[in-house]
């Protein structure tokens, strides 16, 4: 549960031993220690590091005890494990296939590409099979366990506030729930929020929400574990340790919440260029300071918490780039009111080797280069599609810049019978409205499954009557 402290740990990366806190995960204390390359792309062999920091992307991909493609961001750290950094030889720092990158500034061209003299082609191809491939397996291999296979009346996907509290409203209105989220605690995004720099009421239900859960007896948590295909006769496929989960339920509630939009730009993917979630993983969570000098780049609002936070974990703010929708091909920033903020400059690239060294950028004719080694990122939310997609849920363009949503009635129901949206995904804004959302959607399943009582019913009318007003009055602020 949030807030445990727990003993300190040794674990080995290479030779090189790391003392890890025992809440961290195993790229939380890499960083710590100063290493920010974790791994190296499959194709050029460019540097990979710590970026989104919620288990959405490939960067810190790496070999744990042996597993190949372990996204440490979300593994947590345990006595004597080996952790290795992937593709690359011989190291992940110092990757001689590095050369790559430089050998093919402008891409690869397969039609061409040694397609002379034709005696070498066996070579070549037995070659590109070695190098390709994401990972190695192990050599040795083991029998893979058979999938566990379990049943529940509601399964609720995401312990956010939003799938947190919709599993609480089923449990009460007698269902039996299961609780099923990636990570090791609950709380979703308000774990990256910091009591004194963050606004509203987030931090504060974190707490509430914890203490409920685990009073709630109707509801069960299966927490380490991901669910990563929705099919709609087999139920749910979830990775839980390692190990393969087969999840049947009756009524599913989905609340996955939003991922931030990536930016592309020259040589945005080198290490020390972070989302916003990753960098506040790393100063909330983890206690690390995520970089000595930070550029930050993103909308005013999420900006201003942000560079406190970082400022009270020690970084140096050295410029900031105020754009308030920022999307892909959208980086050029208006109004910058802040001290060392760039007005209407436009982002160029960033510079490095095997980590950020600096960004550019320009405004007409005039360039700056303004030394870093963070850059974070505040890209555009959006809801998380994939398991609704995969389901067969209809979606709609959403409010604002947040991209399309699940397409739900007044109880959250998608267009697919049985299946709910909830929280950030479902398009809601503010905290209120989530939890709201999720109060909705847990009563509405739970009621679904019995013939109709008029409590229930009057619960679910009361709470999406709540949520409508809540909107409302985040509408219109006035009203
Ligand atoms: C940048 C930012 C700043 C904010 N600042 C504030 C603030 O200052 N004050 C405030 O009150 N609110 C703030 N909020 C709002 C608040 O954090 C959100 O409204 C709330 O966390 C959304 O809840 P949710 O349950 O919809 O999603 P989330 O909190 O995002 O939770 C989603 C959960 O689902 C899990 N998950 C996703 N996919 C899977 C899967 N396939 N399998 C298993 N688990 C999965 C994730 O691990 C996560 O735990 C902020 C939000 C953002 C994005
Ligand atoms: S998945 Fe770990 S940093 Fe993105």
């Amino acid at each position: 549960m949030a807030g445990e402290k727990r003993p300190l740990v040794e674990f080995r990366f290479g030779h090189r031993r790391i003392l890890a806190r025992g809440e961290d995960t195993v790229a939380a204390a890499l960083h710590r220690a100063g290493i920010r390359v974790l791994s190296r792309s499959v194709k050029y062999h460019r540097p990979r590091g710590y970026f989104c920091g919620t288990g959405r992307c490939t960067g810190c991909l790496m070999t744990v005890d042996g597993e190949p493609n372990v996204r440490t961001c979300q593994r947590s750290v345990e006595p004597g494990l080996q952790v290795e950094g992937q593709n690359a030889w011989p190291t992940v720092g110092l990757d001689l296939f590095g050369v790559l990158d430089r050998l093919f500034r402008r891409g690869m061209d397969y039609h061409h590409l040694l397609a002379r003299p034709q005696a070498l082609q066996p070579l070549l191809h037995r070659t590109v099979r070695r190098l390709s491939g994401l990972g190695k397996l192990p050599s040795t291999s083991s029998e893979l366990p058979p999938a566990r296979r379990m049943r529940k009346q509601v399964v609720v996907v995401g312990a956010g506030p939003g799938g947190v509290r919709a599993a609480q409203a089923a449990a009460e209105a007698g269902a039996a729930v299961l609780l099923i989220e990636a990570d090791e605690q609950i709380g979703g995004h308000l774990l990256r929020l910091h009591p004194e720099f963050d606004c509203g009421s987030g931090r504060e239900v974190l707490g509430e929400l914890a203490e409920q859960s685990s009073e709630s007896p109707g509801l069960e948590l299966l927490l380490g574990a991901t669910a990563f295909g929705s099919y709609a006769s087999e139920g749910l496929a979830v990775v839980h340790r390692g190990e393969l989960t087969l999840v049947e339920a009756d009524r599913w509630i989905f609340a996955p919440g939003t991922g931030e939009e990536a930016i592309p730009f020259p040589n945005g993917d080198l290490p020390g260029i972070l989302q916003e979630a990753a960098v506040r993983a790393l100063v909330v969570r983890h206690k690390v300071r995520p970089g000595r000098e930070a550029f930050l780049i993103g909308p005013l609002k999420r900006l201003q918490p942000l560079a406190r936070l970082l400022e009270s974990a020690g970084t140096e703010i050295v410029g900031t780039l105020v754009v308030e929708d920022l999307a892909p091909g959208r980086t050029e920033s208006g109004e910058a009111p802040e001290q060392g903020g760039l007005s209407g400059f436009r982002l160029v690239g960033a510079l490095g080797g095997r980590t950020v060294r600096a960004v550019v950028c320009e405004k007409d004719r005039e360039r700056r280069r303004i030394p870093c080694d963070l850059v974070a990122i505040c890209g555009a939310p959006h809801p998380q599609l994939d398991l609704f997609l995969q389901a067969g849920a209809e979606v709609q363009p959403s409010e604002g810049s947040m991209g399309e949503k699940p397409q739900v009635d007044q109880t959250f129901q998608t267009t697919v019978p049985g299946l709910y949206a909830v929280g950030e995904a479902a398009g809601c804004q503010g905290i209120e409205a989530v939890l709201l959302s999720g109060s909705c959607a847990g009563t509405a399943a739970a009621a679904s499954l019995r013939p109709p009582s008029s409590d229930l019913v009057d619960l679910v009318q009361r709470a999406a009557m709540a949520y409508e007003q809540a909107a409302a009055k985040r509408r219109s602020p006035r009203a």
